[in-house]
């Protein structure tokens, strides 16, 4: 993320290539939600919350006469992700709550992104409009109990005397939702419901410090001048275990528009 400032589509923008470098774990939970979702490969897909392409790009390997739209509300990202489509794919940047298409798609697939759109009454309700009566919604966000160690490390940090003046009064940037309210968001936007669940997943990061500043820590970063990152950084970090592990809680959502 940069700067702070909106974006056209009014999300806010990522550092791309970087976490195209370190999205090892969010690819790996993205395979797996990958897996659930059945394909005969000529289906048209929607990729909600695309970022780099790292997912994009196996879901384009299970459409060999398909098309995927990879939609994304960081110009950085949109601008990444053409690397790896195809000319008949597409990349869209849009806001995921206001997203409009030519044509409703056969499927929906989204890995890593729900948590970062605070209005999930919104987003359903938009992602049910997109897809075609039938098609299957395949997902997975944080949940409740996400990365909760470092939720209180910057929580705690937010009121420390150095970024209070900066950070105060700001809301989470992050939604980790749990399974109860889901479904009834989910049922209020159409959405049959599958299955719907919480699966913890831990991950050590090799760097801490790179790996927070361009996931987690970003959108404080953004508010904070820069002769404070890396004060702010060490503060988190310093004031959390040693190894540094991340628990994870991801919430998997399989649905469909009946
Ligand atoms: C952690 S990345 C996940 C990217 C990719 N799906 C993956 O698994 O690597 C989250 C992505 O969601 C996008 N995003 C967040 N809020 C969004 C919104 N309201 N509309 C569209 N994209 C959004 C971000 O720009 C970012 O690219």
């Amino acid at each position: 993320m940069s700067d702070g400032e909106l974006t056209p589509s009014g999300a806010v923008d990522w550092d791309a290539a970087t976490y195209d470098q370190l999205a090892d774990p969010q690819e790996e939970w993205g395979r797996e939600v990958l897996e659930r979702l059945e394909l005969r490969g000529d289906e048209t897909v929607l990729d909600a919350g695309c970022g780099s392409g790292r997912v994009t790009r196996l879901l384009i390997e299970r459409l060999p006469r398909g098309k995927v739209i990879a939609v994304d509300g960081s110009p950085a990202m949109v601008d990444q992700v053409r690397g790896v489509l195809r000319p008949q794919d597409e990349a869209l940047l849009a806001n995921l709550v206001d997203l409009e298409l030519e044509a409703p798609v056969d499927a929906i697939f989204s890995n890593a992104t729900f948590h970062w759109v605070l209005d999930h009454d919104r987003l359903f309700r938009r992602l049910h409009g997109v897809l075609r009566p039938g098609g299957r919604l395949e997902a997975q966000c944080g949940g409740q109990g996400n990365v909760a160690e470092f939720e209180r490390a910057v929580d705690a940090l937010s009121g420390d005397e150095r970024f209070a003046p900066y950070l105060r009064g700001t809301l989470l940037p992050w939604k980790f939702a749990g399974v109860g309210e889901t479904e009834v968001r989910l049922e209020r936007a159409g959405f049959v419901i599958a299955r719907l669940w919480i699966e913890p997943k831990r991950f050590q990061p090799p760097d801490p410090k790179r790996y927070l500043r361009v996931t987690g820590l970003a959108s404080y970063l953004d508010r904070l001048p820069d002769d404070l990152h890396d004060v702010f950084v060490d503060a988190v970090t310093g004031s959390m275990p040693r190894p540094l592990v991340l628990d994870y809680v991801r919430l998997n959502i399989s649905a469909r528009r009946p």
